[in-house]
């Protein structure tokens, strides 16, 4: 069966992928209210289309940190693509390249910086999950030596706690799945022993040590664009602006961190108006349609990040499956655009689209 949507692709991952994988992948945190949330919250927004414009040719084209990409959908960040298929990331930044996208490398990837960055097409940036000053300054020096074009920080998960279907499935995570990066380094091992976010065995880091104050030290150990993954709320987004970032991730980490968040794109709008043209204002968290962009374009954000369906097109068929998963999103992206006569990004703009609140 050839899936004709993203929900297809899922269903068809579910029926290849082994138990606990399948579990890793889907889980979210608490009651998963969160990750519901993040579905229920697109669903509800309506959309206002435009008709009797000429609509044949259509741009999706963006420009992200100065970066274009060819539609406005990026890969998110998401550690232990080894679990799911042998290429793992390898697979994914290729990908991400083929379609004309951009890929962000997790800080747990099987892979490690420069065996991704080998094989990639396109642009990347790198995610970092922040343990101590020495992992993070080794692992951002060595991305920006490998080309990539900005550091992406995580900031939605202070200690580690595992998914409460990880721990019914006793879910074993294997270092090399997860610790590419780390391979050559087993005089680092030890560190892992301080908590490393989304392993089995957790011992929180708490963030010691890298608090809004030190973002500066961040961003000067690369000079490279600084973007902040997992703003929930206004007050962290200024933040973010005062003390240097380039860009925010509005994201609830697909609802695997904090349950009882409200959804991304719920936060989006107070967010992107707050911050205004100081940052760029990116999303993810249940973009599974073309309309989803749509809608968060609409919103504020200038472009999107999809995490579970790259698993699922990883599991279902390796590199070509997740650029499956890519081209499904963007056609019917493509096909919303057309729908509600807008042919340029830019054009997308409040008017397309209703809030429940606003009905
Ligand atoms: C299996 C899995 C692992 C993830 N690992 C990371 C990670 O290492 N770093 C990170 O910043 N986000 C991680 N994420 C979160 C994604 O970057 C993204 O925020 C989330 O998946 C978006 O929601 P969606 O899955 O509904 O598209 C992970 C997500 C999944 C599903």
């Amino acid at each position: 069966m050839n899936p004709v949507s993203l929900f297809d692709l899922e269903k068809m991952a579910k029926q290849v992928m082994p138990h606990n994988s399948w579990e890793f992948v889907d889980a979210a945190s608490g009651d998963e209210i969160t990750k519901r949330r993040n579905r229920t919250a697109f669903e509800d927004i309506t959309i206002n289309p435009n008709f009797l414009i000429d609509v044949g040719h259509r741009d999706l084209s963006v420009e992200v940190l100065g970066e274009k990409i060819a539609f406005p959908i990026m890969v998110a960040p998401a550690g232990g693509q080894r679990a799911v298929h042998p290429d793992g990331e390898q697979a994914t930044a290729k990908a991400a390249g083929s379609v004309g996208t951009l890929y962000t490398l997790p800080t747990s990837s099987g892979y490690s910086i420069e065996e991704v960055a080998e094989v990639a097409t396109g642009p990347l940036w790198f995610q970092i999950y922040h343990f101590n000053d020495l992992v993070t300054e080794l692992l951002v020096t060595r991305a920006k030596a490998a080309g990539y074009k900005a550091i992406c920080l995580t900031i939605d998960t202070p200690i580690g706690s595992p998914k409460e279907r990880d721990v019914r499935n006793d879910m074993v995570r294997r270092p090399s799945h997860f610790w590419g990066s780390l391979r050559d380094r087993p005089d680092l091992a030890a560190l892992r022993e301080v908590g490393i976010p989304d392993m089995a065995d957790w011992s929180p880091p708490g963030y010691a040590g890298l608090t809004w104050d030190r973002l500066g030290w961040l961003k000067d150990l690369t000079g490279l664009p600084l973007i902040i993954k997992g703003v929930r709320t206004v007050g962290d987004a200024i933040q973010a602006a005062e003390y240097g970032a380039d860009a925010v991730v509005v994201s609830n980490h697909g609802g695997r961190q904090l349950d009882g968040t409200r959804s991304s794109i719920e936060t989006l709008p107070e967010i992107a108006s707050a911050v205004g043209d100081r940052l760029e204002v990116f999303l993810d968290s249940g973009i599974r349609r073309g309309l989803d962009v749509l809608k968060a374009i609409a919103l504020g954000a200038r472009a999107v990040l999809m995490g579970r369906p790259l698993f699922w097109g990883l599991a279902v068929n390796g590199e070509a499956g997740v650029r499956t998963a890519l081209d499904i999103l963007r056609v019917e992206f493509d096909r919303a655009m057309a729908y509600c006569g807008r042919t340029r990004i830019a054009d997308i703009d409040r008017s397309l689209v209703t809030l429940p609140s606003e009905l």
